[in-house]
């Protein structure tokens, strides 16, 4: 027995009533129809030694599909090696091909369908996990990693664009259902969508038309590659979350534009990875310092705020 909305009810009843919810029906994403509305969300697993999948990769989506989700989502594979933010995450290149598709056949067998995560992490990356200096929308240092980051040439950009179609290519070898392109959390094209990260003088920086260019480029190898029988999912922000980022009235265009380029799905969110806490005060003790530095200097700032305010008021009396 239990409540529910204010009523005690018997299990068998209460299980009625969820399984009849409409969360449990059926839904189609483009060309794709899962078997109920429930969509386990790219996080990132760290269990991908060698930036391929392993066993327990495996075992862990096989786990999740047996729980009965529509569809699980193995999180972020970068297109590109420079697109890795982390050891321990995939990088889409044909030699793991044989080891996803060992993975989206056991989440087939337990019913549910299999989507990937492809994205590039742009400036939030170190050289000895990208193997290179980190590129971004615009050159600069990062605090997160911390590193200075060099900005993408405006000729490297198709080929960039290109990587993420090769990377739906391989996902469909490799049995995905479905991809969901990162284009949020100042991931590289959030970093591009941004006015606080996109200081470009280019085509691809200024106005949101020109800001969307490099995401309006990936989408379109992403659509040409993903052809008519993979879904796209869209992962975007819909305000980055501090003061100068994007916000509510330029996500709608971006969502606008995104659905004319043929995504069959956007997956809503917000925030910048590289200014989140949880991030920040977790691995590496360089970025533990450099964010005790700022965190100081936003302290002094507001400490002068305050009290240049309590002079004011004094002067007034
Ligand atoms: C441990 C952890 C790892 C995550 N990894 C990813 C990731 O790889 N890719 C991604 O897009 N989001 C990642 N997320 C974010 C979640 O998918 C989700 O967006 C977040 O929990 C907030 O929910 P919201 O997007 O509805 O605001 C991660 C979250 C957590 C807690």
């Amino acid at each position: 027995m239990r409540f529910y909305e204010g009523f005690l009810i018997c299990d068998v009843y209460f299980n009625q009533i969820v399984m009849n919810s409409k969360l449990f029906t059926p839904v189609k994403l483009g060309p794709l129809t899962l078997r109920n509305r429930t969509i386990r969300s790219a996080a990132f697993e760290s269990m991908c030694p060698g930036n391929k999948p392993s066993e327990q990769l495996l075992d862990y989506h096989r786990s999740v599909a047996a729980g009965g989700v529509g569809m699980t989502t193995v999180a972020y594979a970068a297109v590109t090696r420079s697109g890795l933010s982390f050891d321990r995450q995939l990088w889409m290149r044909p030699e793991i091909v044989s080891g996803l598709r060992r993975l989206t056949d056991a989440v087939h067998v337990e019913g549910a369908a299999a989507s990937i995560q492809l994205g590039h992490c742009g400036n939030m990356s170190h050289k000895s996990i990208c193997g290179c200096l980190p590129v971004g929308a615009s050159s600069g240092f990062n605090l997160y990693s911390p590193t200075f980051v060099r900005g993408l040439r405006a000729d490297e950009l198709p080929e960039m664009a290109r990587a993420y179609g090769r990377a739906v290519c391989l996902a469909r070898e490799s049995g995905f259902d479905a991809v969901e392109i990162h284009a949020g959390h100042g991931y590289l094209i959030s970093q591009f969508l941004s006015p606080a990260t996109n200081h470009r003088k280019d085509i691809f920086g200024g106005s949101l038309e020109n800001r969307m260019r490099f995401m309006d480029m990936v989408m379109d190898e992403v659509m040409t590659a993903a052809g008519n029988d993979m879904a796209v999912l869209v992962k975007m922000n819909m305000r980055d979350g501090f003061r100068g980022g994007m916000e509510l009235e330029e996500s709608l265009q971006v969502a606008r534009r995104l659905q004319q380029s043929g995504a069959h799905a956007l997956v809503l969110s917000g925030g910048f990875f590289s200014l989140s806490l949880l991030n920040i005060s977790q691995p590496t003790r360089l970025r533990r310092i450099s964010y005790a530095a700022f965190c100081l200097k936003k302290k002094k700032k507001e400490h002068k705020k305050k009290y240049s305010n309590v002079k004011a008021d004094k002067n007034q009396l």
